[in-house]
């Protein structure tokens, strides 16, 4: 049993089976992760995740329960749940990548608007006994008392659903996302917008990394639950319990990137581009291939600048890393291929025997973008919609006179939006400005304004976010184990 437990859909940690059957370990990256290696050692902490993969799904049969004890990782004790494959599915892809995903992010259009049909409804089923095996092992696992962290979109059940079970533990739930406005969440189904919201308010603590999300979800507690608000003290009450509501803008642990960004991998990466970019000017974008992004509209936004200013040709590269995600879903496969389509136009139309305009990198190659940061003139951000945008902290931390080209719709424009160039992510031929303006920002005002930046993505490194979440459940540093 342990006293602090994390919930989240994708682990710390996933394994592969080799050639000769035996199991081998790597660790996942982002936010959560980092920030958890720095305290967990301090913790009585168990990470519960899915087995995603067959490799992890063999890690689970071999461990006795699912439970694998700080067995070479340093981000606690991890339970892996493996759920039936066609039940995570439905959970995973059907219901929070296409639904819970495309509302929070805004993504439906005209030619692409859900239908919540008899096949919607066994995938919701599917998504409530995911959401509730969660709940089951959580139950399970954790100690009189304590402390549950549930993590993002694909676990919205999981916090009203333990509390029936555990009334005794205290839950947090954060939201990774964006939230959408009471009038695009009341898309979905009546009853499967309530159960969401009374799912996330089964939390004693619900978190979200801006004001503005966070109000999304206050303004639906209120239109969709007549739920009662109370912006002032941050308190949403309904059916006889409180949530405190709390923002959280997760940032960037700016030693440690460094650490990594100085390794030898990423220094050759670093040489290798010099040689290829040689003293051309840099403009970097970094992303997973996925929607919400808007990596489309980015590249065409560089065309339009190589056609505004001819002055360029010649004299600047765009370096574009799309990695893959998500490909299970055709949405995502389909959109792969129009970046590349988009990619290989202005290839034909720009380059020259001695000029590519455009590198795009579409696998997943982390020294390699860690060196192009480090490299950047101009760091382009530009989703339709975002959480917050870690692209777009880290960026400022690695090169701090690179021009941060950002949309005011990412979460990060919040706190960054005085010294980046801010776009609406809609508007092409604004953005292609804000490519040039960067290129042309004079060399002080470059490096006053980076520095501002680099200083805002470090206000809050994972390890103080999450200890700001667990300090909202009562819990102090003394307290450890
Ligand atoms: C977003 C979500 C995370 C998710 C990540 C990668 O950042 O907030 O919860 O893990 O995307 O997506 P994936 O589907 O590959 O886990």
């Amino acid at each position: 049993m342990n006293t602090i437990l994390v919930a989240s859909n994708r682990g710390p940690v996933s394994f592969t089976v080799s050639e000769d059957g035996s199991l081998s370990m790597r660790r996942g990256g982002g936010g959560l992760v980092s920030g958890l290696s720095e305290v967990a050692k301090e913790l009585d902490l168990l990470w519960v995740c899915a087995a995603l993969s067959d490799g992890d799904r063999a890690a689970v049969r071999q461990a006795p329960g699912g439970r694998l004890d700080r067995a070479g990782y340093d981000t606690g004790a991890l339970r892996m749940l493996d759920i039936p494959p066609a039940t995570f599915h439905r959970a995973y892809n059907a219901v929070a990548n296409s639904t819970l995903w495309f509302v929070h992010h805004l993504l439906y259009d005209t030619a692409n608007t859900p239908h919540f049909d008899a096949r919607f409804r066994r995938e919701w089923e599917s998504y409530q006994s995911y959401n509730a095996a969660f709940a089951v092992a959580l139950a399970e696992e954790a100690a009189h008392g304590a402390q549950v962290l549930v993590q993002d979109y694909h676990l919205s059940l999981t916090p009203a659903m333990l509390r029936i079970e555990r009334p005794d533990v205290s839950i947090a739930h954060f939201s990774h996302t964006p939230w959408a406005p009471p009038e695009y969440f009341s898309l979905l189904p009546d009853d499967v917008a309530t159960e969401l919201l009374e799912g996330i308010l089964g939390a004693d603590h619900a978190g979200f990394l801006t004001v503005r999300w966070a109000e999304a979800f206050m303004d639906c507690c209120e239109a969709i639950l007549g739920a009662e608000v109370d912006r002032d003290g941050h308190t949403v009450s309904h059916g006889g319990r409180t949530t405190r509501i709390g923002v959280h803008p997760l940032g960037v642990d700016g030693e440690a990137l460094w650490a990594r960004a100085s390794e030898p991998d990423v220094e050759s990466h670093l040489a290798a581009l010099r040689d290829q970019v040689g003293d051309r000017r840099l403009i970097v974008r970094i992303d997973r291939t996925e929607l919400s992004k808007n990596i489309v509209r980015g590249l065409t936004a560089y065309r339009e600048f190589l056609a505004a200013h001819p002055e360029w040709h010649g004299r600047v590269v765009h370096l574009a890393f799309a990695y893959p995600s998500r490909h299970d879903l055709p949405e995502y496969r389909e959109y792969t291929a129009a970046v590349q389509r988009c990619a290989k136009e202005i290839e034909d139309e720009y380059a020259t025997e001695d000029w590519d305009p455009l590198i795009l990198n579409v696998n997943d190659d982390y020294p390699r973008s860690l060196a192009a940061y480090r490299m950047a003139d101009v760091l382009l951000v530009n989703p339709i919609r975002d959480g917050m945008n870690l692209v777009a902290k880290e960026g400022p931390i690695l090169a701090p006179r690179s021009v941060l080209v950002l949309s005011r719709e990412a979460g990060a424009a919040a706190e960054l939006g005085e010294d980046a160039l801010l776009v609406n992510p809609y508007d092409v031929t604004a953005t292609a400005g804000a490519l040039h303006e960067g290129l042309v920002m004079a060399e002080e005002e470059r490096c006053r304004r980076g520095a501002r930046l680099a200083a805002a993505a470090a206000a809050l490194p994972p390890h103080l976010w999450f200890a700001e979440q667990l300090a909202a459940l009562g819990w102090s540093p003394g307290q450890a184990r």
